[in-house]
Formats: structure tokens, sequence, C-alpha cells
């Protein structure tokens, strides 16, 4: 059985392991202590019945005070041997919560790779984010990204100016682009 809890200091060395094998976006170490040290409410892993770490959320709140208090998802990842169990999902909304319990958060943002059908799958179906923007080369080896963004709490403005169809939105920017 897997289970989800908040990520303790002890773990941060299995994050970036599991890291390390599934994104070739990879942090130092004294990454990850800044947001345990600094956010630790936003990040989350899945053990497994052994203790292994098989999957985590590493997020922070930005701290640019001319945008909306938001959050931003720095990287996620499950192991390829427990994928499409809902894990993904569950630390994505463990950590969306606190950001709006804790930090008052008003959207949380991200980016994901343009062939990334998996993650684009999980963020625009099963968590409902938009395509806010794409942001071009993006990636280090040039590869393009969607700029995402779920909002927790929506005003009657902000409902009417944003597209909730991601494909449509995607389709409309692409063409833009
Ligand atoms: C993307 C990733 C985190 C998803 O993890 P996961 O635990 O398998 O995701 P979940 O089981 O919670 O699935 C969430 C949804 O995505 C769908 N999904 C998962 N993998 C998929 C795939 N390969 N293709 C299409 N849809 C997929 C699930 O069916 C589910 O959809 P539903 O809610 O409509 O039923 C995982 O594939 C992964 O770690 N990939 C490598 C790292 C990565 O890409 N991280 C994201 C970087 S932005």
């Amino acid at each position: 059985m897997v289970s989800i809890r908040q990520a303790t200091v002890q773990d941060l060395l299995q994050m970036q392991t599991t890291n390390l094998w599934c994104l070739p976006e990879n942090y130092a170490m004294k990454y990850y202590f800044y947001h345990l040290l600094s956010w630790p409410q936003l990040l989350w892993v899945a053990e497994d019945f052994d203790g292994k770490i098989v999957g985590y959320v590493l997020a922070k709140m930005e701290e640019d005070e001319s945008q909306p208090k938001h959050g931003h998802i720095t990287s996620l990842s499950v192991l390829r041997t427990h994928r499409k169990r809902g894990i993904a999902t569950a630390l994505m909304r463990r950590s969306q919560r606190e950001m709006q319990d804790v930090f008052d958060a008003e959207y949380v943002s991200l980016h994901v790779r343009k062939s990334n059908r998996a993650a684009f799958h999980l963020y625009s179906v099963t968590l409902n984010y938009e395509v806010n923007d794409v942001e071009k080369g993006y990636y280090a080896d040039g590869e393009d990204a969607y700029d995402m963004r779920c909002y927790f709490k929506r005003d009657t403005v902000a409902s009417s100016t944003t597209n909730n169809d991601p494909v449509e939105a995607m389709e409309k920017l692409e063409i833009a682009g």
C-alpha cells in the first residue's frame, strides 16, 4: 500500500533520486532544502509499504510581490513501477490544498513539456489547469513549455476572460505562436 504524507528532511535524498530516474530537469540538494525550509507544507511524498519513496511533489510559493499570491509546482514525478494509480493526482491535490489553506494562494502555476502527454493529461483533464502561455525553447534541449495555471477561486472577471477548454486554448496559442 502506498501512503501520501508530508515530506521530511530525511526524504530529500530519495526525492532527488526519484527525480533523477524520472526527469531530465534535476536540482542540487540545496534547492530541495530551500523548498523544505521555506514552504514545508508544500512538499509531499508517496511512500510504499517498505518505506521507499515512489513519488514526490516539490512546490513553492512565488515571491514576486507584483503578482497575485500563487504557488508553483517545481517538480513532480512518480516511479514508472507505480504510475497510473492516482499517486500524482493525490500528491498534487495535497500540495495545492496547502497553498490555499496556509498561504492563501489564488492560483498555482507550472511548466510542462509540450511532448509530455501523461503530465498534460494529468494537469489539464484531471486537475483542471489551463494553458496560460507557451514559452518557446524553455527547456535546456530547446523544447517549448506550456505555462499552465489552475485558479483556486474565480471572480467573474477572471472566469469571463479565461478559456476553460485546455485543448482549445492550446490550439489558439499554437496558432498565435
Ligand atoms: C506525469 C506523472 C507524474 C503522472 O503520474 P501518475 O501517478 O501515473 O498519474 P495519475 O495516476 O495520478 O494519473 C492522472 C491522470 O493522468 C492519466 N495518465 C497517467 N499516465 C498517462 C499516460 N502515460 N498517458 C495518458 N494519460 C496518462 C491517468 O489516466 C489519469 O487520468 P484520469 O484522471 O483521467 O483517469 C508520471 O507519468 C511521471 O512521473 N512522469 C515522469 C515525470 C514527469 O513527466 N513529471 C511531470 C513533469 S511536468
